[in-house]
């Protein structure tokens, strides 16, 4: 008999998880406002808000927790996560933040000027919200194949060369910030980008003299699915590939709550010298001091040893397969998802599950509430609310695109969860006839208004 599939950890500390009835469950979102952010995780049974800080740590991270430095400067701890950047990515120089985000503002108060525009695979939003703050424009340039959920293309991150180009013809270099490649791209569905088109763009870029940014966040996913869907790369190790990608990047920002696999944490790293020191006044104004940049000690050594563990080939082989599992479950009972599954997350097309409820109240947010409503399973939309109104025009976005996100913690839950997630997702999708009206808008803030956004049932 052929040995079954399972996980290369086994658990040493356990966290208790609570049902909850219906009734609670109606009372509880609607004091929401229909924001799934705005539920208190005792209310939630399986939380698939965010992979982001939600991941169990190792018992070497927990180790090494207990070893930090928390010297206000030249900690031990900055040096060994200054160690392990230099021996994953091969950068010289980098700024510890406390998050991904905080690393966009530092780094882009250097880089993005008012009127200048930021070409890349569609940005994640608060990368996005930063650049928009700084009255410049994110331009899309992903892959069209990236907006058809049932086609299997095995890289849909990647960057339309042509889309590219056409920007960096159109604009003076001194107006292009950088070209941003997300690694791997959460907001198309935690779809990869190949080794291929990494080169590519990177000769591009080079050859109209523009820097390349790398955000970071599930960078290692990203060097997963180069091994296992380009040819060439099947005999190399995640630590060869992962080199190999930071070739071609100048510049990293990274969310280490993702593939680093810690509760909080940040960093950017740099080629250039010269970037680092104008960044450096920045980090300290918003961050804290160079060496340790809004971390404390303890939190950098787990981010040191989470870059190490976090580009394991057996740890990425069991958190991948378990995603694939959720999407094997959905493929059963039909339901829709952009495929083929990503890295983090199982991203369901809403469009085709509740095709009755109109875009304008917001079938993807209204899938969220149902699936919270069956079994108290919290998910994240990625779809209208989260694509805001235009800075220019303050018209509502509507991205191509209403998917619910169902974002799968590193090392949380089993596949007995998962079974739980499908299955919810099938009773909702059985009654999908019923379901014909959707939300409107009470409350939005100016930007990012999916975080604090309250609803009103229709
Ligand atoms: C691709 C990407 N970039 C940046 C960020 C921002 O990181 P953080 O949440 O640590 O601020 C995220 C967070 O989800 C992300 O997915």
């Amino acid at each position: 008999m052929k040995i079954p599939f399972a996980e290369s950890f086994r658990i040493k500390m356990v966290e208790p998880i609570r049902h909850s009835t219906y009734e609670e469950r109606e009372r509880w979102i609607k004091e929401a406002k229909y924001n799934l952010f705005a539920l208190r995780s005792d209310q939630v049974f399986i939380d698939l808000l965010t992979d982001s800080g939600t991941g169990a740590m190792s018992d070497r991270q927990w180790a090494a927790m207990m070893l930090g430095d928390e010297s206000y400067a030249g900690s031990s701890s900055y040096f060994n996560l200054k160690k392990a950047i230099k021996d994953i990515v091969g950068f010289d120089y980098f700024l510890p933040t406390h998050q991904g985000r905080a690393a966009e503002n530092v780094l882009f108060s250097v880089l993005v000027k008012e009127g200048d525009v930021v070409p890349g695979n569609s940005h994640f939003d608060t990368t996005k919200g930063h650049i928009e703050f700084r009255k410049a424009t994110a331009m899309d340039c992903t892959v069209d194949e990236a907006n058809e959920t049932q086609n299997e293309y095995p890289f849909k991150g990647n960057i339309d060369l042509n889309k590219l180009e056409a920007v960096l013809k159109k604009y003076p270099k001194e107006k292009i910030s950088f070209i941003c490649i997300t690694v791997t791209c959460n907001t198309s569905g935690g779809q990869p980008v190949s080794m291929e088109n990494i080169r590519d763009v990177y000769a591009l870029a080079k050859k109209y003299g523009i820097l390349v940014l790398f955000d970071s966040a599930r960078f290692a996913e990203n060097a997963y699915f180069i091994k296992k869907r380009e040819k060439g790369y099947e005999n190399k190790t995640i630590k060869e590939i992962v080199r190999e990608m930071y070739q071609y990047a100048d510049l990293m920002t990274m969310s280490a709550k993702k593939d680093a696999i810690v509760n909080i944490g940040g960093f950017i790293a740099f080629r250039s010298e010269e970037i680092y020191r104008q960044a450096t006044t920045f980090n300290i104004m918003f961050e804290g001091y160079i060496t340790y940049g809004g971390m404390s000690g303890r939190d950098m050594n787990a981010v040191a040893i989470g870059l190490d563990e976090g580009t394991e080939f057996d740890y990425l082989e069991t958190r991948i397969r378990q995603v694939e599992y959720l999407g094997a479950k959905l493929d059963e009972y039909g339901i829709s998802y952009q495929r083929p599954a990503g890295g983090h997350a199982i991203f369901v097309d809403a469009l085709k599950v509740l095709p009755k409820v109109p875009r304008e109240e917001f079938p993807a947010q209204t899938l969220g509430v149902e699936l919270y409503l069956e079994s108290g399973i919290r998910s994240t939309e990625i779809g209208a609310i989260l694509a805001d109104r235009d800075p220019v025009t303050r018209e509502n976005r509507y991205p191509k695109l209403e998917l619910l996100r169902l974002a799968i913690p590193r090392r949380t839950y089993t596949n007995n969860h998962i079974d739980v997630i499908a299955a919810s997702l099938k009773n909702v999708y059985d009654r999908r006839d019923t379901i014909t009206r959707g939300y409107k808008i009470t409350y939005e803030a100016p930007i990012m208004r999916h975080f604090t956004v309250e609803l009103e049932k229709l």
